[in-house]
């Protein structure tokens, strides 16, 4: 096999050959299904689910609850869940505003992810003021008891929210419930196996999507440690906040397909990226394809619906505008699920013959945290030309058993046969974009 490899510049300044698309055979097969109208139906056809936070003070606004009704088919509670909501007064329990969110959704056949069991915030004034083992029995009270009146109606339940520290140290958030010892999270997660055993119990934490941080790799130890030691966990949360400072990482879906790997599911929980335009647009599609790509990934939820709606509406980083418009993102990541790109989708994609002409079958070669592998088989004639089109930013930087020329733009490449026979293959850079290469033949 010979590998040719060009650096990026290199590619970009090779400009001989536009590729000639007249007469050329026609892209036929491509997504598992067809194409679907609303982000929950996108998402179904590879059996994910789409999800939103919903706020019960905002169901009256017929806006919001349009949308939420036509484009959703899961929901979490933004605050209504939490500690302080459900446990105003010690082992007193309010659930007034959380079931008119779990009836509101399931009465529209939604489901519910629950949120949150156990955190160091948003917790009730007298739970603030404990400590030892007053509150650690306080804590396992409270979610034993907030778990057993909701049995039988949540699909996943957050158990632990956000108890890891930021930056380097991979070291356990001083909280109190940290204070009570170290196998709180443990006690926590077997509390809510036994209150509800149907539902999926998961860990639930931010800045844990870039998979060389320490935080994501103290995570992913202890999910390690849990499952070795049989400790009840099914999924780990990825709250996903994103802004120009905490940018989605370039190796997310090496994060997601590493801790799924551990045989835990993995899901997108509190999706936000500030931001406008293409550039918002370009991340929530990285985002989507890291989860479509990993077939443990069973949804993405965001949080909120229009961009007023968000806890952090001046970063506008929802998908839809103040006035439930659809934005650029949306459609973004309505293209992608739509795609079936990703574990669940096809394995290769073929052109269609003409008559007395050829066909091109790409199918998926191996991948990297950065970069990908494609092969292209051709069918119907030795004599062939293939014409090979990547998606910005994507770049090809390797080839073989190909002489390759390129387009001005570096996306489209035109291979021809080096006297290797039919097949060859290719590496493309992502640059945080999994879209699939498109392929066309026709006769030389
Ligand atoms: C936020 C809510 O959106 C706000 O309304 C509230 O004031 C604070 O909490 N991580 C979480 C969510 O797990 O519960 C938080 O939600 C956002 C960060």
């Amino acid at each position: 096999m010979k590998l040719t490899a060009k650096s990026v510049s290199r590619v970009a300044l090779v400009s001989t050959l536009v590729a000639a698309t007249a007469g050329a055979a026609v892209l036929v097969a491509a997504p598992a299904s067809g194409a679907a109208s609303t982000l929950a139906a996108a998402a179904q056809q590879s059996g994910r689910y789409f999800g939103t936070a919903v706020a019960a003070g905002r169901l009256g606004d017929s806006t919001y609850t349009g949308i939420l009704s036509r484009e959703f088919d899961m929901v979490t509670a933004e605050n209504e869940m939490k500690m302080d909501a459900t446990e105003p007064n010690q082992n007193q329990f309010s659930y007034g505003n959380a079931d008119r969110i779990v009836n509101h959704a399931r009465n529209q056949g939604k489901r519910v992810r629950g949120h949150a069991l156990a955190w160091h915030s948003q917790q009730p004034g007298w739970m603030q003021r404990m400590e030892g083992s007053a509150l650690r029995q306080a804590m396992l009270n409270h979610v034993t008891k907030v778990a057993s009146y909701y049995r039988g109606k949540i699909y996943a339940w957050d158990v632990v929210n956000e108890a890891f520290e930021d930056g380097s140290s991979g070291a356990r958030r001083n909280s109190n419930l940290q204070r009570t010892g170290n196998d709180w999270i443990e006690a926590a997660f077997r509390a809510a196996r036994a209150a509800d055993p149907g539902a999926k119990l998961c860990y639930n934490d931010y800045n844990t999507d870039n998979w060389s941080h320490a935080k994501t790799q103290a995570v992913y130890r202890m999910v390690q440690d849990f499952k070795s030691r049989g400790v009840p966990i099914d999924c780990v949360g990825f709250q996903a906040h994103f802004n120009s400072g905490n940018p989605v990482p370039s190796n997310y879906h090496t994060t997601l397909q590493n801790f799924a790997n551990l045989g835990v599911d993995v899901q997108i929980t509190e999706l936000d990226i500030e931001g406008s335009g293409s550039t918002q647009a370009q991340q929530y599609q990285g985002v989507t394809q890291a989860c479509m790509a990993v077939s443990r990934c069973t949804g993405i939820t965001v949080w909120g619906i229009r961009d007023s709606d968000s806890w952090r509406s001046y970063g506008t980083p929802l998908l839809f505008d103040n006035y439930g418009n659809k934005k650029a993102a949306y459609t973004s990541v309505l293209n992608v699920l739509n795609s079936g790109t990703g574990s669940t989708g096809p394995t290769t994609t073929s052109s269609s013959p003409n008559p007395g002409g050829c066909t091109a079958t790409y199918s998926e070669g191996e991948k990297w945290s950065d970069r990908f592998n494609g092969n292209v088989t051709v069918t119907g004639t030795n004599n062939w030309i293939v014409t090979v089109t990547v998606s910005t930013p994507q770049k090809i930087i390797a080839t073989w058993n190909t002489s390759p020329s390129w387009d001005s733009t570096g996306n489209v490449m035109t291979a021809r046969p080096n006297g290797n026979g039919n097949t060859f293959g290719f590496t493309v850079m992502h640059n945080g974009n999994w879209t699939w290469p498109t392929v066309s033949c026709r006769v030389a």
